[in-house]
């Protein structure tokens, strides 16, 4: 069977993109990124992507009159590419209800918090307020529930008594690194099911519990 064909959305810094690029340099890594798309000229992903000899593409939102035309645009790019899989990886625009029912069960993102908690923006300033202990990330299926779809894996972190937003975040970002590969890799060899919002992976077994935060 050929590689998982994917297509990464971006706007900014790319550091998943990287993690991604990194995993499919694997020559058995199942998928392989086929073009990276930005909304912004100046995101620096794209130089990522270049550097790793991968197409890159610019749609400017600002030239589309509408969110609708802009995804319809993004989806005939994509399938132009023959794209099998869309990851969204700090791709900072919403989506239309449209794209997401184009990509059903084909577009999955990475949210910076273990969801349901924390959906949205500033997750790790809105976690230090609320005063978790653990903290982290998500990996999930995109719906038209916003940060709602069913979650594909997610790594927890514990918060330290004396972070911040932005050393929280670094934490997190290092797991993000960590999962964003291997829900693409499951993916990719069609190990994933399915089940009532509920995702399965075939092979998969649970994790060491419990992680407990503090520990004194
Ligand atoms: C990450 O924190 C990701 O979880 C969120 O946006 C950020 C993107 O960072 N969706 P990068 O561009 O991948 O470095």
């Amino acid at each position: 069977m050929g590689k998982l064909r994917v297509g990464v959305l971006i706007s900014g810094r790319g550091s998943n993109l990287q993690a991604l690029i990194d995993a499919c340099a694997d020559t058995g890594f199942p998928a392989e990124i086929v073009l990276v798309a930005s909304n912004r000229a100046d995101a620096a992903g794209l130089d990522r992507a270049r550097r790793a000899g991968i197409p890159t593409r610019v749609l400017d939102h600002k030239a589309f009159p509408s969110r609708e035309a802009f995804d319809e645009a993004m989806t005939l790019l994509l399938r132009d590419s023959a794209v099998d899989l869309v990851c969204l990886a700090g791709f900072m625009r919403l989506l239309s209800p449209g794209f997401v029912a184009a990509w059903d069960r084909r577009l999955i993102n990475i949210h910076p918090s273990l969801l349901p908690s924390f959906k949205g923006l500033d997750t790790h300033r809105r976690a230090l307020e609320a005063g978790v202990a653990i903290h982290g990330c998500s990996v999930h299926f995109v719906t038209a529930d916003l940060d709602g779809g069913p979650i594909l894996v997610q790594a927890a972190v514990p918060v330290l008594a004396d972070d911040d937003a932005g050393s929280l975040a670094a934490r997190v970002l290092e797991a993000e690194h960590r999962i964003y590969p291997l829900a693409l890799r499951w993916l990719g060899e069609g190990r994933v099911t399915l089940v009532d919002n509920r995702v399965r992976i075939a092979g998969g077994t649970a994790a060491p519990y419990p992680l407990i935060n503090p520990v004194v």
